[in-house]
């Protein structure tokens, strides 16, 4: 397995294109979840340079922080709770322009000021999801909604 990250300076599109055969690559034969969540952060941050990148996992019926690349965040979410817990009670997408304009969102950083956040489902049921954050206002549209989508149903549980 090569470990080094080819980093792609085009567009969003192909930024994406050629990340995600990288990390199918990354995570071939690895079934520890833990090491591929974490290299997957990795991989993200390193990509697109992102504030913050990781994971929650649904334990005991709670979020739970999980592998993430970035400051230090909140480490339990309630269902409903922020735009992490409104992903999991809704199994859909949430794309956040402008954090302070989503009702209830949880500021880990004070410098977060768009976010997305995906839902993994599996069996139908969400087991936990994907959050981004930016510096930036509007920083995510439906091209990383596609594309991290696609990325979720590539890990192994
Ligand atoms: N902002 C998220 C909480 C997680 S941190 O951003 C890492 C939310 O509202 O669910």
């Amino acid at each position: 397995m090569a470990e080094d990250l080819l980093v792609n300076n085009g567009s969003k599109t192909e930024q994406y294109q050629s990340l995600l055969p990288q990390i199918a690559a990354l995570m071939e034969g690895e079934t520890d979840t833990i090491a591929n969540l974490a290299n997957i952060t990795a991989a993200l941050k390193e990509q697109f340079g992102w504030f913050w990148v990781g994971f929650y996992l649904v334990k005991n019926n709670e979020l739970v922080v999980g592998p993430f690349q970035g400051p230090v965040a909140c480490t339990r979410i309630r269902k409903g709770k922020g735009v992490c817990g409104a992903s999991w009670q809704r199994a859909a997408t949430i794309i956040v322009p402008n954090v302070e304009q989503f009702p209830g969102h949880i500021a880990c950083s004070s410098l977060s000021r768009s976010e997305i956040v995906v839902p993994i489902i599996r069996d139908n049921k969400v087991i936990g999801v994907l959050d981004v954050d930016s510096e930036k206002l509007s920083q995510f549209d439906e091209t990383d909604q596609h594309y991290l989508e696609a990325l979720t149903k590539l890990i192994t549980f």
